[in-house]
Protein backbone atom coordinates (compact mmCIF):
# COMPACT_ATOMS: atom_id res chain seq x y z
CA UNK A 1 0.00 0.00 0.00
CA UNK A 2 1.02 3.51 -1.04
CA UNK A 3 0.07 6.84 -0.22
CA UNK A 4 -2.06 8.99 -3.21
CA UNK A 5 -0.18 11.36 -4.36
CA UNK A 6 -1.01 13.34 -7.42
CA UNK A 7 0.17 17.43 -6.79
CA UNK A 8 -2.05 19.52 -9.45
CA UNK A 9 -5.11 17.22 -8.60
CA UNK A 10 -4.29 17.76 -4.48
CA UNK A 11 -4.05 21.71 -5.04
CA UNK A 12 -6.86 21.77 -6.78
CA UNK A 13 -9.13 20.29 -4.38
CA UNK A 14 -7.69 22.26 -1.74
CA UNK A 15 -8.01 25.63 -3.00
CA UNK A 16 -11.65 24.67 -4.28
CA UNK A 17 -12.44 23.55 -0.91
CA UNK A 18 -11.33 26.70 0.53
CA UNK A 19 -13.04 29.14 -1.92
CA UNK A 20 -16.32 27.34 -1.88
CA UNK A 21 -16.24 27.00 2.08
CA UNK A 22 -15.44 31.00 2.08
CA UNK A 23 -17.89 31.94 -0.14
CA UNK A 24 -21.00 30.12 1.41
CA UNK A 25 -19.21 30.24 4.99
CA UNK A 26 -22.97 31.47 6.85
CA UNK A 27 -25.22 29.07 4.96
CA UNK A 28 -22.75 26.06 5.16
CA UNK A 29 -22.22 26.58 8.96
CA UNK A 30 -19.14 25.35 9.60
CA UNK A 31 -17.67 27.67 11.81
CA UNK A 32 -19.89 25.96 14.23
CA UNK A 33 -19.88 22.56 13.28
CA UNK A 34 -16.91 21.95 11.74
CA UNK A 35 -16.65 19.68 8.16
CA UNK A 36 -15.44 15.96 8.21
CA UNK A 37 -13.72 14.43 5.15
CA UNK A 38 -13.49 11.03 3.49
CA UNK A 39 -9.96 9.91 2.19
CA UNK A 40 -7.40 12.90 3.70
CA UNK A 41 -4.29 10.89 1.07
CA UNK A 42 -1.50 12.62 2.36
CA UNK A 43 -3.44 16.36 3.79
CA UNK A 44 -1.45 18.71 2.35
CA UNK A 45 -4.08 20.38 0.68
CA UNK A 46 -6.21 20.48 3.13
CA UNK A 47 -3.64 21.42 6.31
CA UNK A 48 -3.27 24.59 4.02
CA UNK A 49 -6.73 25.46 3.74
CA UNK A 50 -7.25 24.95 7.49
CA UNK A 51 -4.22 26.94 7.93
CA UNK A 52 -6.05 29.86 5.81
CA UNK A 53 -9.19 29.49 7.68
CA UNK A 54 -8.75 30.28 11.51
CA UNK A 55 -12.32 28.76 12.52
CA UNK A 56 -12.24 26.27 10.28
CA UNK A 57 -12.47 22.22 12.18
CA UNK A 58 -11.78 19.29 10.08
CA UNK A 59 -12.18 15.93 11.45
CA UNK A 60 -10.64 13.28 8.57
CA UNK A 61 -10.74 9.33 7.58
CA UNK A 62 -8.67 7.29 5.46
CA UNK A 63 -8.34 3.76 5.14
CA UNK A 64 -4.78 3.92 4.36
CA UNK A 65 -2.44 2.88 7.02
CA UNK A 66 0.70 4.98 5.06
CA UNK A 67 -1.27 7.76 4.14
CA UNK A 68 -2.78 8.15 7.81
CA UNK A 69 0.82 8.11 8.74
CA UNK A 70 2.14 10.58 6.07
CA UNK A 71 -0.66 12.92 6.92
CA UNK A 72 -0.29 12.82 10.98
CA UNK A 73 3.47 14.30 10.01
CA UNK A 74 2.30 16.41 7.45
CA UNK A 75 -0.45 17.78 9.76
CA UNK A 76 2.13 18.60 12.37
CA UNK A 77 4.68 20.09 10.25
CA UNK A 78 2.06 22.99 9.06
CA UNK A 79 1.56 23.32 12.89
CA UNK A 80 -2.64 22.92 11.92
CA UNK A 81 -2.96 19.69 14.51
CA UNK A 82 -5.40 21.26 17.01
CA UNK A 83 -8.17 21.85 14.05
CA UNK A 84 -7.40 18.77 11.26
CA UNK A 85 -7.27 15.22 12.99
CA UNK A 86 -7.08 12.03 10.72
CA UNK A 87 -8.53 8.40 11.86
CA UNK A 88 -7.55 5.51 10.14
CA UNK A 89 -10.65 3.28 8.85
CA UNK A 90 -13.91 3.75 6.89
CA UNK A 91 -15.27 6.63 6.57
CA UNK A 92 -18.18 5.18 6.04
CA UNK A 93 -18.21 3.18 9.29
CA UNK A 94 -16.61 5.78 11.42
CA UNK A 95 -17.43 8.96 10.82
CA UNK A 96 -21.94 8.45 11.28
CA UNK A 97 -20.57 6.24 14.30
CA UNK A 98 -18.94 7.98 16.08
CA UNK A 99 -21.59 9.89 18.17
CA UNK A 100 -20.10 13.21 18.17
CA UNK A 101 -22.05 16.73 17.36
CA UNK A 102 -23.84 17.10 14.04
CA UNK A 103 -22.10 18.11 11.18
CA UNK A 104 -23.71 18.94 7.89
CA UNK A 105 -20.98 19.38 5.40
CA UNK A 106 -18.56 16.62 4.06
CA UNK A 107 -15.79 17.30 1.82
CA UNK A 108 -14.11 14.93 -0.33
CA UNK A 109 -11.76 13.99 -3.45
CA UNK A 110 -13.22 10.64 -3.44
CA UNK A 111 -11.60 7.19 -4.98
CA UNK A 112 -12.46 7.92 -8.58
CA UNK A 113 -10.92 5.36 -10.33
CA UNK A 114 -12.85 3.68 -12.78
CA UNK A 115 -12.18 -0.22 -13.69
CA UNK A 116 -13.51 -3.54 -14.13
CA UNK A 117 -12.20 -4.73 -10.37
CA UNK A 118 -9.73 -2.77 -7.42
CA UNK A 119 -6.89 -4.77 -8.72
CA UNK A 120 -5.57 -1.68 -9.64
CA UNK A 121 -2.01 0.13 -8.78
CA UNK A 122 -3.75 1.77 -5.49
CA UNK A 123 -6.73 -0.73 -5.03
CA UNK A 124 -7.76 2.34 -2.53
CA UNK A 125 -8.54 4.82 -5.13
CA UNK A 126 -10.99 1.77 -6.63
CA UNK A 127 -14.74 3.75 -7.50
CA UNK A 128 -16.20 0.88 -8.70
CA UNK A 129 -16.78 -0.12 -12.72
CA UNK A 130 -17.78 3.23 -13.92
CA UNK A 131 -15.67 4.93 -10.82
CA UNK A 132 -18.31 7.11 -8.54
CA UNK A 133 -19.71 4.42 -6.24
CA UNK A 134 -18.37 6.23 -3.02
CA UNK A 135 -19.63 9.48 -4.38
CA UNK A 136 -22.95 7.97 -4.98
CA UNK A 137 -22.53 6.51 -1.12
CA UNK A 138 -21.11 9.80 -0.07
CA UNK A 139 -24.82 11.44 -1.55
CA UNK A 140 -26.76 8.67 0.23
CA UNK A 141 -25.60 10.00 3.65
CA UNK A 142 -27.61 11.99 4.96
CA UNK A 143 -25.15 15.28 4.73
CA UNK A 144 -26.88 18.67 3.85
CA UNK A 145 -23.73 19.74 2.24
CA UNK A 146 -21.25 18.08 -0.24
CA UNK A 147 -18.30 19.27 -1.52
CA UNK A 148 -16.67 16.90 -3.92
CA UNK A 149 -15.13 16.16 -6.78
CA UNK A 150 -16.51 14.87 -10.02
CA UNK A 151 -14.17 13.45 -12.58
CA UNK A 152 -15.43 13.22 -16.51
CA UNK A 153 -14.87 10.41 -16.92
CA UNK A 154 -16.77 8.51 -13.93
CA UNK A 155 -19.68 8.53 -14.87
CA UNK A 156 -20.74 12.45 -14.26
CA UNK A 157 -23.88 12.03 -15.42
CA UNK A 158 -25.79 9.58 -13.01
CA UNK A 159 -23.77 11.24 -10.62
CA UNK A 160 -25.68 14.35 -10.84
CA UNK A 161 -29.03 12.90 -11.42
CA UNK A 162 -29.01 10.33 -8.76
CA UNK A 163 -28.10 13.51 -6.48
CA UNK A 164 -31.27 15.57 -7.69
CA UNK A 165 -33.07 12.70 -7.25
CA UNK A 166 -32.00 12.86 -3.02
CA UNK A 167 -32.51 16.30 -3.40
CA UNK A 168 -29.39 18.32 -4.22
CA UNK A 169 -29.03 21.18 -5.98
CA UNK A 170 -25.72 21.55 -7.84
CA UNK A 171 -24.76 25.68 -5.88
CA UNK A 172 -21.17 26.63 -7.99
CA UNK A 173 -17.75 24.44 -8.85
CA UNK A 174 -14.51 24.84 -10.00
CA UNK A 175 -13.50 22.89 -12.85
CA UNK A 176 -9.82 22.18 -14.14
CA UNK A 177 -8.31 20.39 -16.90
CA UNK A 178 -5.89 17.14 -15.50
CA UNK A 179 -2.86 15.37 -17.06
CA UNK A 180 -3.65 11.39 -16.89
CA UNK A 181 -1.69 10.31 -14.42
CA UNK A 182 -0.28 7.30 -12.88
CA UNK A 183 -3.51 5.87 -11.93
CA UNK A 184 -5.57 6.92 -14.18
CA UNK A 185 -2.43 5.94 -16.95
CA UNK A 186 -2.37 2.21 -15.89
CA UNK A 187 -3.58 0.09 -18.68
CA UNK A 188 -5.95 -1.65 -18.14
CA UNK A 189 -7.36 1.72 -16.22
CA UNK A 190 -7.22 3.55 -19.58
CA UNK A 191 -9.06 0.94 -21.32
CA UNK A 192 -11.49 1.00 -19.55
CA UNK A 193 -12.13 4.43 -19.73
CA UNK A 194 -12.01 4.52 -22.85
CA UNK A 195 -15.04 1.94 -22.96
CA UNK A 196 -16.65 4.28 -20.33
CA UNK A 197 -16.23 7.52 -22.78
CA UNK A 198 -17.53 5.52 -26.09
CA UNK A 199 -20.74 4.25 -24.12
CA UNK A 200 -21.71 8.32 -23.43
CA UNK A 201 -20.61 7.76 -19.60
CA UNK A 202 -17.70 9.97 -19.67
CA UNK A 203 -15.33 11.99 -21.37
CA UNK A 204 -12.01 12.47 -21.56
CA UNK A 205 -9.61 13.11 -24.67
CA UNK A 206 -5.97 11.58 -25.44
CA UNK A 207 -4.19 13.13 -22.66
CA UNK A 208 -6.00 13.93 -19.86
CA UNK A 209 -9.67 14.52 -18.42
CA UNK A 210 -11.83 17.35 -16.76
CA UNK A 211 -12.10 17.26 -12.74
CA UNK A 212 -14.54 19.46 -10.85
CA UNK A 213 -14.97 20.37 -7.38
CA UNK A 214 -19.01 21.04 -6.84
CA UNK A 215 -21.16 21.97 -4.42
CA UNK A 216 -23.99 19.83 -4.28
CA UNK A 217 -26.46 21.33 -1.64
CA UNK A 218 -30.19 20.59 0.24
CA UNK A 219 -29.88 23.64 2.02
CA UNK A 220 -33.03 25.82 0.93
CA UNK A 221 -30.76 28.78 2.37
CA UNK A 222 -27.77 28.44 -0.62
CA UNK A 223 -30.13 29.13 -3.92
CA UNK A 224 -29.53 28.26 -7.43
CA UNK A 225 -28.97 24.96 -9.61
CA UNK A 226 -25.93 25.11 -12.23
CA UNK A 227 -26.39 20.91 -12.11
CA UNK A 228 -25.78 20.87 -16.40
CA UNK A 229 -23.47 23.46 -16.27
CA UNK A 230 -21.04 21.17 -14.12
CA UNK A 231 -21.99 18.76 -16.89
CA UNK A 232 -20.68 21.07 -19.61
CA UNK A 233 -18.07 21.69 -17.86
CA UNK A 234 -17.27 18.20 -17.75
CA UNK A 235 -17.31 18.07 -21.75
CA UNK A 236 -20.75 15.97 -21.36
CA UNK A 237 -23.78 15.84 -23.49
CA UNK A 238 -26.40 17.56 -21.62
C1 LIG B 1 -8.08 10.61 -4.43
S1 LIG B 1 -7.35 10.34 -2.84
C2 LIG B 1 -7.52 11.98 -2.16
C3 LIG B 1 -6.58 12.31 -1.04
C4 LIG B 1 -6.55 13.80 -0.61
N1 LIG B 1 -7.84 14.25 -0.14
C5 LIG B 1 -6.08 14.66 -1.76
O1 LIG B 1 -6.92 15.21 -2.49
O2 LIG B 1 -4.86 14.78 -1.94
C6 LIG B 1 -8.63 9.42 -2.03
C7 LIG B 1 -8.27 8.91 -0.64
O3 LIG B 1 -9.41 8.25 -0.09
C8 LIG B 1 -9.01 7.15 0.70
N2 LIG B 1 -10.16 6.25 0.85
C9 LIG B 1 -10.64 5.36 -0.04
N3 LIG B 1 -11.76 4.77 0.42
C10 LIG B 1 -12.00 5.30 1.66
C11 LIG B 1 -13.01 5.08 2.65
N4 LIG B 1 -14.00 4.23 2.47
N5 LIG B 1 -12.93 5.81 3.79
C12 LIG B 1 -11.91 6.68 3.99
N6 LIG B 1 -10.93 6.92 3.09
C13 LIG B 1 -10.97 6.24 1.93
C14 LIG B 1 -7.82 6.59 -0.09
O4 LIG B 1 -6.97 5.81 0.71
C15 LIG B 1 -7.14 7.89 -0.59
O5 LIG B 1 -6.15 8.34 0.31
Amino acid sequence: MSCFSSADESAHYGFSVCMLLEQYRRPLRWEEEGVVELGTGDATAISDVVGCLPALRVRSFDISGPSVARARENIAARGVGDRYTVELGDFFDQADAAGGAHVSTVISNPPYIPAPDRDILMPELWGGVTGNDLLLQLLKSGYDNVIAAVASYSDPGTTVRTAEDLGYRVVNFLAMGLDFGPYSNEPKVRDHIRGLCASGRGWADDDGYMVAVALFTRNADIPGNRADMLLKSLQLTV
